[in-house]
C-alpha cells in the first residue's frame, strides 16, 4: 500500500508538471484528489490494515494528498503569472507612439453670427420669431402689398413648387404671419432669422440658397427715427462704434418710406477706395416704415400703429466684417475655412 501510495505521488507530480494549462490541472486534480480518485480508495481500503500499519499509512497518504495538492496550486499560480504575462504582451501599448488627434468643431460662422445678431436684437427687447421655408405666395408676396402680376416681384425672382406654394424669398413672410397672430395688437417686436431662396445665379456676392434676419416693430407711434436708432445701434455693436450709418431712399413694396441702409467703408472711412467702389460707404441692408396695406392685411389699423421692418444677409454682413470675398466659401465647408472662425 506504501508503495502504491508513493507510486501515485509520482505519477500525479508528473502529470501536474506536465499540465500546459488551468484544464489539464483541473483534471489531474480531479483524477487523483478527487472523491473517485485512487488515493481516497487507498485511505478506504485501510480498514482491512493491522492497527499499527493503520496510523503509517494514514499519514502517509495525508502526505502524499497534502504534496500533490501543494504542488497543484504552485503549479497553478505559475500558470495563472505565464498567461498574465502573456496577456500584458499581447496587449502591450506602445505609449512612446504620439497620439492620434481628436479633432473638435465648432458652430459654423453664419449659425454663430446670426446667434450674435439674435442677442443683440434680444438685448433691445425683440423676441425670436420663425416662419415655414415653403412658403404661400400669400404671405411671401400678397401680403406683403405684392398682388399677383405686380411688376416688383420680379425684384426676387423665385423657386415655385405649385401655384401657391414657393419657397420664400425673403424673410418678410414671418412679419405678415406673425402679425396677424397678434390679432391687431401691438407691440409686436420680432426678429426672424432663416434661410430664403432666389433664382438667382450664384457668384462671389449671390448665392442661390442664402441667409436673411428680418425685423419688425409695429406699435403705438413708431417713427421713422425708432428705425434710425435701431439700426444705428445695431451697426455700431456689429461693426465698432467708429462706423457711421446712412440711410438712402429705396423702394420696397412693404414698407413707405424705403430705405437702405450704408455703413462707412472701414478700409477708407469715408474717402472712397476700391473695397466701396469709391463710395466710401457699404451697403448692408433694406428697411422702412410699415406700408399701411401690409398693415391692413394683417389686421392692424394704420391709424392707430405704425411701424418699422428691416432685413439683411447674415452673409454679405459676415463677409464685411471678416473680409470674406467670395459668398461660396460658406457653403462648400471647406474645414480649413471654417476653422479660422472658430473663436471669431
Ligand atoms: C429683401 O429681401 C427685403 N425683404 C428686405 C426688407 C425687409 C426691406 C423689411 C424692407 C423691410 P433684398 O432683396 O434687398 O430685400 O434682400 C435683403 C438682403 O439679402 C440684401 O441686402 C442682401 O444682403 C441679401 N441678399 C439678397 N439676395 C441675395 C443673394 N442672392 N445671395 C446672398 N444674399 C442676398
Amino acid at each position: 500500500m506504501k508503495e502504491r501510495l508513493v507510486e501515485l505521488k509520482e505519477e500525479a507530480l508528473n502529470k501536474v508538471a506536465e499540465a500546459e494549462d488551468a484544464k489539464q490541472l483541473q483534471e489531474v486534480r480531479v483524477a487523483y484528489l478527487g472523491k473517485k480518485g485512487p488515493i481516497t480508495e487507498v485511505l478506504r481500503g485501510m480498514g482491512k490494515l493491522s492497527k499499527e500499519e493503520r496510523p503509517v499509512i494514514g499519514q502517509l497518504a495525508n502526505e502524499v494528498r497534502e504534496t500533490i495538492a501543494g504542488e497543484i496550486e504552485t503549479k497553478q499560480q505559475q500558470l495563472e503569472k505565464v498567461a498574465l504575462e502573456k496577456q500584458l504582451k499581447e496587449e502591450a501599448l506602445d505609449v512612446t507612439l504620439p497620439g492620434r488627434p481628436n479633432p473638435t468643431g465648432g458652430p459654423h460662422l453664419l449659425t454663430k453670427l446670426i446667434e450674435d445678431i439674435e442677442d443683440l436684437f434680444i438685448g433691445m427687447g425683440f423676441e425670436v420669431a420663425e416662419g415655414p421655408e415653403v412658403e404661400q405666395d400669400y404671405y411671401n408676396f400678397e401680403a406683403l402689398n405684392l398682388p399677383k402680376g405686380h411688376p416688383a416681384r420680379d425684384m426676387q425672382d423665385s423657386f415655385y413648387i405649385t401655384e401657391e406654394l414657393l419657397m420664400r424669398t425673403h424673410t418678410s413672410p414671418v412679419q405678415a404671419r406673425t402679425m396677424e397672430k397678434h390679432e391687431g395688437k401691438g407691440p409686436v417686436k420680432i426678429i426672424c432669422p432663416g434661410k430664403v431662396y432666389r433664382r438667382d445665379t450664384d457668384d462671389a456676392t449671390h448665392s442661390h440658397q442664402f441667409t436673411q434676419i428680418e425685423g419688425l416693430y409695429v406699435d403705438e407711434n413708431v417713427r421713422m427715427s425708432d428705425l434710425k436708432g435701431v439700426l444705428n445701434a445695431f451697426a455700431k455693436q456689429m461693426f465698432g462704434q467708429s462706423r457711421e450709418i446712412r440711410l438712402r431712399p429705396s423702394f420696397f413694396p412693404f414698407t413707405e418710406p424705403s430705405v437702405e441702409m450704408d455703413i462707412s467703408c472701414k478700409m477708407c472711412h469715408g474717402d472712397g477706395c476700391s473695397v466701396c467702389k469709391g463710395t466710401g460707404w457699404i451697403e448692408i441692408l433694406g428697411a422702412g416704415m410699415v406700408h399701411p396695406n401690409v398693415l391692413r392685411m394683417a389686421g392692424f389699423d394704420p391709424e392707430k400703429y405704425s411701424g418699422f421692418a428691416f432685413g439683411m444677409g447674415p452673409e454679405r454682413i459676415a463677409m464685411l466684417k471678416y473680409g470674406i470675398d467670395d459668398i461660396r466659401h460658406f457653403y462648400t465647408n471647406d474645414v480649413r475655412f471654417l476653422k479660422q472662425f472658430h473663436h471669431a
